[in-house]
């Protein structure tokens, strides 16, 4: 069983990358085989609409563009799960996994006939961060990001939503403009709620492998 685990957060000990490590952590207790990935470490683009992948001929589920994208997305293809980390911003995920997801749906889409060209199982988890509190994100964002998400179909093997609400932002919010925050709040959040969040994580990576 592989697992590749991608942070899609620039931040590489922020909120969301002390989830993925914690559900890598749960992935490998079960047995399996582990990559982790800070997707801000590679340099790519979304689609360059070159249309190499629909050319009669050439192998499908394989992006053509010559980046540090496309040998990722070929290990995705032949892994057995994947777990995204992604912070909300603007109420969608970051420009980086947007240009992922463009890349990997476009090299899976038939333009014959709209259908997957990708025929195996990828079980996909997807942890969600936010400055949003829980009763936000069941009200605004949990529909929203399942249908956002719904390009991790052309997986074929599900995609799990793990959400981490009102996450600590900075150490030391006196230090910054961000009056909009409750700093002591934020401080107990962390304190009681993302211990269990990370609990949860472990426990997410380790199911993905177990089922
Ligand atoms: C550019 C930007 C936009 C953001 N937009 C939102 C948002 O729309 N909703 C929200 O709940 N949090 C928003 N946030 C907060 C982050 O989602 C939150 O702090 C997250 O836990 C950061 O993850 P990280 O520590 O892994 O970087 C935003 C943060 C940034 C930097």
């Amino acid at each position: 069983m592989k697992m590749i685990l991608i942070n899609a957060s620039p931040r590489k000990n922020g909120n969301t990358a002390q989830l993925l490590k914690s559900a890598q952590k749960g992935a490998l207790e079960a047995g399996a085989e582990t990559e982790y990935v800070d997707l801000f470490d590679l340099t790519f683009t979304g689609c360059r609409s070159c249309l190499a992948c629909k050319r009669k001929g050439m192998k499908r589920c394989h992006c053509y563009w010559k980046d540090d994208l496309s040998p990722l997305l070929d290990r995705i293809f032949e892994a057995d799960a994947l777990v995204i980390g992604c912070p909300v911003y603007f109420g969608d995920i970051t420009a980086s996994l947007q240009a992922l997801l463009e890349r990997l749906q476009f090299c899976c889409m038939s333009y014959d006939d709209y259908s997957n060209y990708f025929t195996g199982h990828v079980k996909t988890g997807v942890i969600l961060t936010m400055n949003a509190p829980e009763s936000m994100y069941e009200a605004w964002y949990r529909e929203a990001f399942t249908k956002r998400l719904r390009g991790l179909g052309y997986l074929n093997g599900g995609t799990q939503i793990l959400p981490s609400c009102d996450t600590l932002q900075v150490d030391d919010y006196s230090k910054y403009n961000m009056g909009s925050f409750n700093e002591s709040h934020k401080k107990r959040v962390h304190q009681t709620e993302f211990p269990r969040d990370l609990e949860k994580a472990y426990s997410f990576g380790k199911q993905l492998v177990s089922e």
